[in-house]
């Protein structure tokens, strides 16, 4: 088992191995305060594995509840925060007590705002089961529900009291969801260089322990420095303003492992375009994007990316911090006015290498 530990406004460990959904209470009964926990899941999810969970908890005499959402991004509205938080005040959930966020990023941003906010704050367990929550949502402790203008614009710095990522559970993601992960550790890789970079020319599946331990590990670095998002950790965001844009202009049926690969290589090209890295830079991350299939064409014409991106909560007024390319292994976070990221996004589409 490897084990990463974060020492944030929380001290926490993060867990990483195969087939330990089935021990978990071994592992988390330490942290257990209370004797209720709340496990917020999706129907997926809950299909595949739920029974595990809860099995062993109840056998352990702790009284479970479970609340299910629907599988998908549309779930992460203020309707179903409103309802679970009714319904943990219903079933007299207390501040001693426990909520699992179980699954991928939508049930933890959904469950880790709930378990934020529930009397304000109760204890938190992450159990990732998509290769996108194990590298990047379940760790850092931003929560966060959408909102009709658009994605995490409710929300809460959170950091959880443990993450137990089984890898296990990976191997029955649906392809297409564990390619929404691939575009999250490409994410890692322009951020971080080698070692991980070159590794991700063959297969993540091959390598997935020691690439999901890396890429947490880079994460636990930034977030140790900059949890509340003030400097660094918006490093992580590489791709993501674009990437989020794409996501609203779709009505959320792009999903966000796309969305991220079409915000990272418009973000490179970008980077080239304004003389920020090297044609031979932007090369390895179109090679590196074609090498899982990502369609990178970003759909959406400049002028509306960059509206959407108005609407995004990174903003500072009329400037963005943009995070721009300028190496593998070094990347540059440029202030940007909202005209200048429109010429910006015009040149880089126009741009035809
Ligand atoms: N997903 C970006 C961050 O956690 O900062």
């Amino acid at each position: 088992m490897k084990k990463v530990v974060v020492k944030s406004s929380k001290k926490y460990e993060i867990l990483i191995d195969r087939d330990i959904l089935s021990k978990i209470y071994g592992y988390i009964n330490p942290i257990l305060k209370g004797n209720h926990i709340y496990i917020i899941t999706d129907d997926i999810v809950d299909r595949l594995y739920g029974s595990v969970l809860t099995s062993q908890l109840k056998n352990e005499n702790i009284i479970v509840y479970k609340y299910i959402i629907p599988n998908g991004e549309k779930s992460k509205n203020s309707d179903n925060y409103i309802a679970i938080l009714n319904d943990m005040a219903v079933k007299g959930i207390s501040r001693t007590d426990s909520v699992i966020a179980f699954g991928g990023g939508v049930p933890g941003d959904l469950a880790g705002f709930v378990a934020a906010t529930y009397q304000r704050g109760i204890s938190l367990i992450q159990i990732p089961t998509t290769l996108l929550a194990a590298v990047d949502s379940s760790v850092g402790g931003k929560t966060a529900i959408d909102l009709k203008q658009g994605k995490n614009l409710a929300g809460a710095f959170y950091q959880p009291d443990m993450v137990i990522c089984d890898l296990s559970l990976m191997n029955t993601l649906p392809d297409d969801v564990f390619k929404d992960g691939c575009a999250e550790v490409i994410k890692y890789g322009i951020l971080a260089g080698n070692p991980i970079f070159d590794q991700l020319k063959n297969p993540i599946k091959k390598n997935i322990e020691s690439i999901v331990y890396r890429c947490i590990k880079i994460k636990r670095d930034i977030v140790q420095k900059d949890e509340k998002d003030k400097n660094i950790r918006q490093l992580l965001n590489l791709g993501h303003t674009i990437a989020h844009a794409i996501e609203l202009l779709s009505g959320y049926t792009v999903s966000h492992g796309e969305a991220v690969a079409k915000g990272l290589l418009l973000i490179a090209k970008i980077s080239y375009t304004q003389g920020f890295c090297s044609k031979a830079v932007l090369d390895r991350i179109t090679d590196i994007l074609d090498v899982y299939g990502f369609d990178t064409d970003p759909i959406y014409k400049e002028k509306d990316i960059a509206s959407a991106i108005i609407m995004d909560k990174k903003r500072n007024n009329e400037y963005i911090n943009l995070i721009l390319i300028e190496d593998i292994g070094k990347c540059v976070i440029k202030k940007t006015s909202m005209s200048d990221l429109n010429n910006m996004i015009q040149k880089a589409m126009d741009y035809r290498g």
